[in-house]
């Protein structure tokens, strides 16, 4: 979407992963802030700071306004953006196309403009909009997503805001194919998990629907389960690794406060020694200030995707793959190599790698930052590595 927003994929923090309704109140969010700019991640581009499900009061106000619960919001949603305003962040608010939001909140469904206006005058930078009741037998029964998601996309536009427009309606009605018209990002799969299987299957989803993303509008593979307790710190690397380099939004989804070292490491991109990874992305230029944010970060905004190096069985239906690679701006390719558990190792020869083809080229491993010059990826991290 032509707004001035979204050129690269948003990078922040939502309510919902990590404590669902809970976790939307002004405490949390301000903690959470807090640890954006302590923890050097703002700096890193981890902006945006996002409110999910369950922040408005039940009802709408006498003038049909929706407003913030004062018991969770005591300096009301325009106080809370001051705040997180002189932070330098953004705040990120949830909405629904229906007649109420999957939690039961008061949903858009004709009130797009009102709501719009409302969210100009908070000073809102990002807009998730959801799709509960939206389908028979509910009142927008009949209209397509399609048609009913660009009236909050046009009711947007009028504020003369630069607000993000994130599409929430998991990929249904083939969204990839007009999304980009429509927002700045769109869900493509139902909600992920807090486990590897469903890390896995929204990302062997996205693989085949990389093309659609772009500068302005990109496939949203949903947010981050880091540091939810579920995945192994080698998950942790491969769910974000793979997130970055299909240029997916990156949105923590987890106590900010309480994070290990390990996941702030793989957030941060810090060149780290591992003991066990299943993940190494390698690119033909050795500039190791440029490691996996900044691949998501790419301005050139094109997503990798599998590829069959000779001799090996391509990627399965449904099935985590194991080999990606993906252009990058200057020429440069990104090669992705996720293993079946920690200990396996992976080759691919560059001769292989879409983009690159004959010839001799430098390489990084920006998990571990080792680099090297030659024809041949040896192999991925592996346990002598420790
Ligand atoms: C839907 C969305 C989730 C979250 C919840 C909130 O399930 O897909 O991301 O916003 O609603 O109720």
């Amino acid at each position: 979407l032509e707004n001035k927003v979204g050129r690269t994929p948003a990078l922040g923090w939502n309510s919902w992963n990590q404590a669902q309704c809970n976790a939307a109140t002004a405490s949390v969010v301000m903690q959470t802030a807090k640890a954006f700019v302590d923890l050097g991640l703002k700096d890193l581009g981890y902006v945006y700071v996002n409110i999910d499900d369950c922040w408005s009061t039940k009802t709408r106000n006498a003038t049909g306004h929706l407003v913030a619960d004062p018991a969770k919001f005591p300096k009301g949603m325009d106080g809370l953006a001051r705040d997180i305003h002189a932070m330098g962040l953004k705040l990120g608010l949830y909405g629904d196309a229906g007649l109420l939001t999957c939690a039961g909140y008061p949903g858009s469904y004709s009130y797009e403009q009102k709501d719009a206006d409302t969210l100009a005058q908070w000073g809102v930078d990002y807009w998730k909009f959801d799709n509960c009741l939206t389908e028979k037998p509910y009142i927008n029964g009949g209209i397509k997503s399609s048609q009913y998601y660009p009236i909050m996309r046009d009711a947007l536009l009028k504020t003369g805001k630069p607000i993000l427009f994130s599409i929430c309606q998991w990929g249904r009605d083939e969204v990839w194919t007009w999304g980009a018209k429509v927002g700045n990002s769109w869900r493509m799969s139902e909600d992920v998990q807090n486990s590897w299987a469903s890390v896995a299957s929204i990302a062997a989803k996205a693989a085949t629907i990389y093309q659609y993303s772009a500068p302005g509008g990109f496939n949203d593979l949903d947010m981050m389960e880091l540091g939810n307790g579920k995945l192994t710190e080698a998950e942790e690397r491969a769910h974000f690794g793979l997130w970055a380099i299909m240029k997916s939004p990156i949105i923590m989804g987890t106590d900010m406060t309480k994070l290990k070292a390990s996941t702030l490491n793989i957030i941060k991109n810090k060149v780290c020694r591992l003991a066990k990874s299943n993940l190494a992305l390698r690119r033909s230029d050795a500039d190791k200030t440029k490691a996996i944010l900044a691949i998501n970060q790419d301005p050139l905004g094109k997503a990798a995707t599998t590829f069959t190096p000779k001799g090996k069985a391509g990627p399965a239906s449904g099935k985590l793959y194991k080999y990606y690679a993906g252009p990058l701006l200057g020429g440069g390719v990104v090669v992705g190599l996720v293993a079946a558990d920690g200990a396996e190792t992976l080759a691919v020869n560059f001769t292989d790698v879409p983009g690159l083809g004959e010839g001799s080229f430098s390489w990084t491993e920006l998990y571990s930052g080792r680099n090297g010059t030659g024809t041949l990826v040896s192999q991925a991290l592996g346990s002598n590595d420790m």
